[in-house]
């Protein structure tokens, strides 16, 4: 579901010199362009061939239990994490997702009566973890502040395929 990983950034991280242009806003979600990326990102990282590299803000509201509309999987190297709890459900036998409205989206959303948590973890700045997207996953307990982080995306590669890649030296 997640592995916290050894990939180190290069250098710290000031949001100033590496936000770039915005690329799009999904909700309270907005993805900008990495600026400079192989000044802070270590070379492993590019072997891995993201689809795509963001830096990607979220305002702080709580991301009720989904599974991601288009990514499989998700690398987060977390810059301001603000304590936030990442936490990963299985879904229970019969439990079906929902949609948030249903002219625009295929539903996504789950109710927490229909899920069993199975882990979760809470990100230092700087941490990176690679994330299975299309499992059942929520975000709680933010704080009043907007979560920063730079997030290298895989729209069709599985969770298992890129760890696989990665390679154990890089997984604690
Ligand atoms: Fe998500």
């Amino acid at each position: 579901m997640f592995k916290k990983l050894k990939i180190k950034l290069k250098n710290s991280v000031d949001p100033e010199k590496f936000k770039g242009d915005h690329i799009s806003t999904y909700g309270f979600i907005s993805y900008f362009n990495l600026k400079k990326s192989y000044m802070i990102l270590p070379k492993e990282i590019f072997r891995l061939n993201p689809d795509r590299i963001v830096w990607s803000e979220v305002q702080p509201k709580a991301n009720l239990p989904h599974r991601d509309h288009v990514l499989k999987t998700s690398l987060n190297i977390y810059i301001e994490p603000r304590n936030a709890v990442v936490r990963f459900y299985k879904v229970k036998q019969g439990g079906e997702p929902y949609s948030p409205d249903p002219k625009i989206f295929y539903p996504n959303l789950f109710y927490h009566k229909d899920l069993d948590l199975c882990d979760q973890f809470i990100a230092e700045p700087y941490d990176s973890y690679l994330l299975d997207v299309s499992n059942v996953h929520e975000v709680t307990g933010v704080e009043n502040l907007n979560r920063t982080m730079i997030q290298l995306s895989w729209y069709s590669r599985s969770f298992d395929q890129v760890l696989n890649q990665i390679g154990e030296e890089y997984v604690y």
